[in-house]
């Protein structure tokens, strides 16, 4: 029907910073608090999707959206994958930590008199992953850039093998990280950017839905 277009499609969208262990008591993250992704899945809800959400963020879980709690890249790619197959739209909203710790303590490490060396090895990508196996799946990425926003977000959309990537310019004041709202680009192959001026983060999951669900229907 036309005011829930996306009733009968299962959604999958990732939220948060993912966290990598050092030890027992530490981890690396990000700024990411998981708004944006949380949006975007109760937008997806509304438009009357089935909705999967995994998330990494400290974030209430959405109303009506099946959430799943995860902590590390490697943990959010595998529950991801496990749902890839049955899935019709992927938003990989979540800051996936590119690295991680090579070694994960089993013990608090402790201070000592000389430099401390942290390793990392790289995380595997997700959307990379998911753009290698796709089928009928329309695969949505973020970019969250300080500078060359096109050049770099086209790079991804063509890197990753997704089919829209949506680039937050994260160095303005209210748009990206922790923010209620955001102003994002719209980058699709073979379609000119689209430009979505700054609103609240749930106004602008709803464009972009909306605007997934128009290239969805040109195929
Ligand atoms: O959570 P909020 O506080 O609301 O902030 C929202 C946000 C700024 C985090 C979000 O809008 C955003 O931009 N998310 C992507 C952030 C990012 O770091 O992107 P990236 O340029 O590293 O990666 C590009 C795309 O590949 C993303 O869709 C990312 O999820 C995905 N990726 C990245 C690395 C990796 N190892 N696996 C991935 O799947």
């Amino acid at each position: 029907t036309t005011n829930l277009p996306l009733k009968g499609k299962k959604v999958l969208v990732s939220a948060g910073g993912t966290r990598e262990r050092i030890d027992p008591v530490r981890y690396l993250t990000n700024e990411s608090s998981g708004k944006m992704g949380h949006s975007i899945a109760e937008a997806a809800r509304d438009l009357g999707a089935k909705v999967t959400l995994v998330t990494a963020s400290k974030l209430e879980y959405p109303f009506g959206v099946e959430t799943i709690p995860v902590s590390s890249a490697r943990e959010m790619q595998e529950i991801i994958m496990k749902d890839f197959d049955t899935t019709d739209i992927v938003v990989m909203a979540a800051a996936v930590s590119d690295y991680r710790p090579k070694h994960q303590a089993d013990h608090k490490i402790k201070k000592t008199e000389d430099d401390l060396q942290i390793l990392l090895e790289e995380n595997p990508d997700i959307l990379a992953t998911m753009g290698n196996q796709k089928n009928k799946q329309f695969l949505i990425g973020f970019a969250a850039e300080t500078d060359r926003v096109e050049e770099y977000a086209k790079g991804k959309l063509i890197r990753k093998k997704a089919d829209m990537i949506v680039a937050n310019d994260v160095s303005k004041e209210h748009a990206g990280f922790n923010k209620d709202t955001n102003e994002v680009i719209i980058f699709q192959t073979n379609k000119n950017p689209i430009h979505i001026e700054t609103k609240s983060k749930k106004e602008v999951a709803k464009d972009i839905l909306l605007e997934a669900i128009k290239s969805i229907q040109q195929i």
